[in-house]
């Protein structure tokens, strides 16, 4: 008999028995979603919402791609579950696709649930290589790794900060090549890239660089909006090689077609490649959850004779492994990581247009792929941050409410707008959320000129 779908008849409401993630609870208040299809959402209460930011930056093959549903379904019908003390077809298959695609040759992988565990892992790995069991890790400030205990201490997130003592997860945090503000004071771009990989350099070489196994940062996108400098993940490669450190690429986010490319490092070459690097996300386009560490032919040699004191129990689970393999091929089969690319050009300059009409907007930034950062500010000359970070200024709470209103979903972090549709996004959608977005800007700029006027 077919299993129906199940509804919320007769459930108490979900914002009375679920904890929600990021949130003050009494404050929740969603929609239920029902369904979705390309980058629509669908309500219970029979509304299509345009998603802009596939969801948590994850959905990148939009909702409910019929490939991905079918692997699925089909895996669901063989087998369900072994643990990886057994073989399984599609783990092997996805190992197998990922090594290729990102040029890891004769390297392995590690499975994961998530990012969070795959960031956990890569370190656990890194320090296991290295022989450094106790090593140092080099993370930025401003950056989000995920929320388990390890991997707050690796973030520098303003949200998780109290929680977690870097130092006693031997992690150290240094300032992010954050160009519009950079901490190193520089004017320019590439100058900031330089001074972000020079401290670094001088933090290895102030710890012993023995005493350090790896550098873990993102090379592209992220939830803190920073989009690092084109000169930054070649030069923290070649400094990281010359110190003998593993670098290690957080691409929970910006993997899979969200950077332009499958892998965010490879717009830089194949010399640019990390050691280790981190997925998730859009793996399995969020269709089921997985995550996994790829590691370089050298550091798996490394690891090949040790006994590896680490597990899941669901590493590698069947199901999860073949959403991965239906959401790679689809990827490659329908253009979605050049299609990225285009229409991420083609975003960069429709919000760069819109800068021209609203003074609010301090900077632009990202546009590799289909993921931009708008930055808000109260005066573009100053670059006076409309609120103090991690806040958000009440008239940008109330923008991201009306376009939910309006049906078009956007991501908002303390003044920045984050960008990042699903890669099947149409263009006219894209061309339509630009314009709600041109209005909402307007009105907000509005209702801040009130608030200065009162
Ligand atoms: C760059 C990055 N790393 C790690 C994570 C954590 O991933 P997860 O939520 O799957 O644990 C995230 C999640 O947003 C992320 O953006």
């Amino acid at each position: 008999m077919p299993a129906q779908p199940i509804t919320t008849a007769g459930t108490p409401p979900e914002r009375q028995t679920v904890l929600h993630s990021w949130c003050v609870q009494s404050d929740w208040d969603a929609p239920t979603i029902v369904g979705g299809a390309g980058a629509r959402l669908h309500t219970a209460d029979g509304r299509s919402i345009l998603d802009m930011s596939s969801l948590a930056e994850c959905s990148n093959l939009g909702h409910q791609h019929p490939r991905v549903v079918a692997a699925i379904r089909a895996q669901a019908n063989e087998l369900c579950f072994v643990t990886s003390a057994w073989g399984a077809a599609p783990r092997a298959r996805l190992a197998a696709m990922l090594l290729e695609r990102s040029g890891f040759t004769g390297g392995r992988v590690f499975f994961t649930l998530g990012g969070a565990d795959a960031n956990e892992h890569a370190v656990k790995f890194a320090r296991a290589a290295a022989g450094k069991p106790h090593g140092w890790v080099i993370t930025r400030e401003r950056s989000y790794h995920g929320a388990s205990y390890a991997a707050m201490a690796l973030s520098g997130d303003a949200r998780t900060a109290g929680q977690s003592d870097p130092e006693l997860y031997r992690v150290l945090h240094v300032p992010p090549p954050y160009a519009y503000r950079c901490p190193f004071g520089t004017a320019s771009a590439a100058d900031c890239a330089a001074a972000a990989v020079r401290r670094i350099e001088a933090v290895i070489g102030e710890r012993g660089a023995p005493e350090v196994a790896a550098v873990l940062m993102e090379p592209n996108a992220g939830t803190n909006g920073i989009v690092a400098p084109d000169a930054f993940w070649p030069a923290l490669r070649a400094a990281t090689r010359a110190a003998g450190v593993h670098l290690i690429a957080d691409e929970v986010m910006s993997a899979f077609g969200r950077c332009g490319e499958w892998f965010a490092w490879q717009r830089h070459g194949a010399g640019a490649q990390p050691d280790l690097m981190t997925l998730a996300k859009g793996l399995t386009g969020a269709h089921l959850p997985l995550g996994a560490v790829v590691l370089s032919a050298a550091v798996a040699r490394a690891l090949e004779p040790q006994m590896l004191m680490t597990g899941l129990t669901y590493c590698g689970h069947p199901l999860s492994c073949a959403a991965g393999i239906a959401a790679l091929e689809s990827y490659a089969e329908e253009g979605l990581i050049e299609r990225s690319r285009r229409l991420g050009a083609a975003l960069l300059a429709q919000l760069q247009r819109l800068a021209t009409r609203h003074a609010v907007i301090g900077d632009v930034r990202g546009g590799h792929g289909l993921f931009a950062v708008v930055e808000l500010v109260r005066a573009r000359a100053s670059r006076e941050p409309l609120a103090a970070w991690p806040a958000m200024h009440p008239a940008l709470r109330a923008l991201i409410e009306r376009a939910r209103e309006a049906g078009v979903s956007f991501a908002a972090r303390g003044n920045l707008l984050l960008l990042a549709p699903p890669l099947v996004i149409t263009e006219r959608e894209l061309a339509d959320a630009l314009t709600l977005l041109d209005r909402l800007l307007g009105e907000l700029t509005t209702e801040l000129a009130a608030e200065r006027a009162s």
